[in-house]
């Protein structure tokens, strides 16, 4: 009897330690979990994605690059940028002529970015922060992807709230929402599509279309709602905001990215990863 209660015990260990960390990737542990096994994952993420570059080119670079025509430089920001598969599927494509701000909590993954998309360097910004608060003004960006991020972070909500925020009046969202098999699995993480399209009804959002997308995932794409206003690229240290006090801008000085309220700075590492996590 001891023997088959110390059994069922251990198997149900078992499950549990799966579904948190292989399914949920951490997120019901904390950020500070999430990054860290990310960091463990960086060097073996794009072997294990296998992502095929005509795909990627069609169903991202391609619709973006055209949704982002009619300005002249756009400025992108991708949350959650991984590896920096958006950066480099939007930056091959020859109509965009705009740059990239990458943001993750993985600073592996950063790194990872940086070599992978040093032929666009120049083009490319990279940031390590949490995604639940941006360190950016309103309205900075001509358009915010988030694609496989939501349902990691510990309130995705609040994140698409953040997107919505950073995006100017007229730009574009495109943000992924898990689907599929193992969506049950996130309570409180991926949202049943109808509770999706309810939640991107509930933000100031028009032209809000959910499409599948991939085995596991919706994409909702997206214009925020309001007068088009402003628009391309604007220099980094104008549309930072610091993360611990919320001052802008962040002028940039002996190789940081200073806060003139609070004292913070905020290097750039050798990679070119600016580094706001933990300060
Ligand atoms: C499945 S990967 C997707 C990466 C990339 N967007 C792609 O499509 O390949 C999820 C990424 O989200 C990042 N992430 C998770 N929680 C985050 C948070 N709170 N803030 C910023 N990045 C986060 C992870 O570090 C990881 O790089």
């Amino acid at each position: 009897m001891g023997w088959i209660l110390l059994l069922v015990s251990l198997a149900l260990l078992v499950v549990l330690v799966y579904w948190q960390l292989i399914i949920a990737e951490g997120t019901y542990l904390g950020s500070r979990a999430v990054a860290l096994l990310y960091d463990w994952a960086a060097p073996t993420y794009e072997r294990i994605k296998q992502f095929d570059p005509a795909y990627e080119q069609w169903f991202l670079g391609l619709p973006l690059a055209q949704a982002l025509e009619p300005i002249p430089a756009p400025l992108v920001l991708d949350v959650g940028t991984g590896t920096g598969r958006l950066p480099r599927a939007l930056l091959f494509q020859p109509r965009f002529r705009g740059r990239v701000v990458g943001l993750d909590i993985s600073r592996r993954m950063l790194a990872q970015a940086a070599r992978l998309t040093r032929p666009h360097a120049g083009r490319v910004t990279l940031i390590w922060q949490d995604a639940r608060t941006l360190p950016f003004l309103d309205a900075a960006f001509d358009a915010v992807t988030c694609l496989e991020v939501l349902e990691f972070t510990t309130d995705p909500t609040g994140v698409l709230r953040e997107l919505v925020r950073v995006l100017r009046p007229g730009g574009v969202l495109l943000v992924s929402n898990r689907v599929g098999p193992d969506a049950p699995l996130l309570p409180g993480r991926a949202f049943p599509r109808l509770v999706f399209e309810t939640l991107l009804a509930s933000l100031p959002l028009e032209e809000v279309q959910v499409r599948s997308w991939q085995v596991d995932y919706d994409l909702a794409w997206a214009v925020k709602a309001g007068v088009p206003q402003g628009g391309g690229v604007r220099p980094l240290p104008e549309i930072l905001r610091c993360p611990a006090c919320g001052h802008n801008p962040l002028p940039m000085r002996a190789g940081a990215y200073r806060c003139a309220e609070c004292g913070q700075a905020y290097p750039v590492a050798e990679d070119g990863v600016i580094e706001m996590i933990g300060r």
